[in-house]
């Protein structure tokens, strides 16, 4: 189709789907009984939680599984676990959101950031020259973008460095047919309003090792009701750690996880559904002169949620003229190079109280990083005016310069 300066996009780039009417139901239920809090339950009830932890866990083929407050308190819980203390360093990526520095400052470590590749991945060059300056890797898979899991695994565990892994924009994402989160220590997972599970606010913490899950589920706020959880570690697990893991309250609460379950057994046909959008903003951008789209390696099964591509090499002023050409046609465009954070958006050197030298290789690639959400409640329709607008506005930029 001939692009169409009088376009213009009208739908919501924040709406998500509403809540499934089995969801709903589920929520109902636990207001009617009145016990929210997991540990509220009567004999011979399995709280909504524990199930919930359940099946996750056996969703990704973990050995256990935790739920709690967020995704940003299900890492710092992971650092911890695994033992970061305050004063230590924890390498992580220079691309990603703030709830990830944030969560290593709420441990009271440092991060090291690892600079980004125009993959939008963590460069694994530069993590292999910084590999001894830590002990942790709290890698982000941001924006769905994974890396090759296979030689970052073997780097970190020739070099003794423990893996946790962001998942919050990659659950049900997999790199060579391993699920996402299943390759390091940790995986944690974000079931916040604009993930691939909508709870509100909600994480979930997987792991293998029965010390680290024993002491996230006391450091979560359990008191000494570890027993309630079907997807922990056995009590006696518990008995080397439960004096000394202080609770630093972040539960998830039964409403919640009713809300989740139900999501959880769509999430394939959802995943369906955004990599359906995806694939078409994709094919629509394509061969934009001056846009590079990211090119997904095969090893790679992503969940489109959101897509990403480049203006390399633009000028400021260029590329703040292509976001206000958009953001008039209603298409929210957001960019990683702004010198101020804004909204959901901030980089590396934004996050003042995390001290870190300036990277240019990663400025180089943030400043030209355009993002944009995949709401399913966008139609295939709407994408492929979405991304009729961005090229046409793109082009026309790009012709001026
Ligand atoms: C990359 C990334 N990691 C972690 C989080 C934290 O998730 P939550 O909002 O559930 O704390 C987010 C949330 O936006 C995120 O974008």
């Amino acid at each position: 189709m001939v692009a169409n300066m009088a376009e213009v996009f009208t739908g919501s780039f924040t709406q998500q789907e509403p809540i499934p009417e089995d969801a709903i139901d589920a929520a109902v239920a636990v207001m009617h009984h009145g016990r929210l809090h997991r540990y509220n339950t009567v004999q011979g009830e399995t709280a909504e939680a524990a199930l919930l932890e359940q099946e996750f866990a056996a969703m990704v083929g973990a050995q256990y599984c935790l739920a709690v407050a967020s995704g940003g308190y299900a890492i710092a819980t992971a650092l911890r676990a695994v033992g970061v203390k305050p004063g230590d360093r924890v390498l992580s990526n220079a691309f990603t959101l703030a709830p990830v520095p944030g969560a290593i400052a709420a441990v009271g470590a440092e991060p090291v950031f690892v600079n980004v590749t125009e993959g939008l991945v963590i460069d694994l060059e530069d993590l292999a020259g910084k590999l001894d300056q830590a002990r942790v890797l709290l890698l982000s898979h941001m924006r769905g973008h994974i890396c090759d899991m296979d030689a970052l695994m073997t780097l970190c565990d020739a070099a003794g460095v423990t893996v946790v892994e962001d998942c919050a924009h990659t659950m049900g994402a997999s790199w060579n047919g391993v699920p996402s989160g299943r390759r390091g220590a940790v995986g944690c997972y974000s079931c916040q309003t604009y993930k691939h599970v909508n709870a509100g606010e909600g994480g979930l913490l997987v792991t293998d090792d029965p010390e680290v899950a024993a002491r996230a589920i006391m450091l979560s706020g359990s008191y000494m009701l570890f027993d309630r959880h079907v997807a922990g570690p056995p009590p006696e697990t518990f008995e080397t750690i439960k004096y000394d893991t202080p609770n630093i309250s972040g539960r998830m609460d039964n409403l919640r996880a009713a809300i989740l379950r139900p999501q959880l057994r769509r999430l394939d046909a959802q995943i369906g559904k955004w990599n359906a959008r995806y694939q078409v903003v994709e094919d629509g951008l394509r061969d934009t002169p001056g846009l590079t789209v990211i090119s997904r390696p095969d090893a790679e099964h992503f969940v489109g949620s959101s897509i990403q591509f480049l203006l390399s090499g633009w000028q400021t002023p260029a590329i703040k003229a292509v976001l206000s050409r958009c953001a008039a046609r209603g298409v929210e465009l957001k960019w990683f190079g702004g010198a101020e954070p804004v909204g959901f958006t901030s980089r590396y050197d934004s996050w003042r109280y995390a001290k870190s030298p300036v990277l240019p290789a990663s400025d180089a690639v943030l400043s030209s990083i355009i993002d944009m959400r995949v709401p399913l409640t966008f139609s295939l329709d709407d994408c492929a005016l979405i991304a009729r607008i961005i090229r046409a506005e793109v082009t026309a930029v790009f012709q001026q310069g």
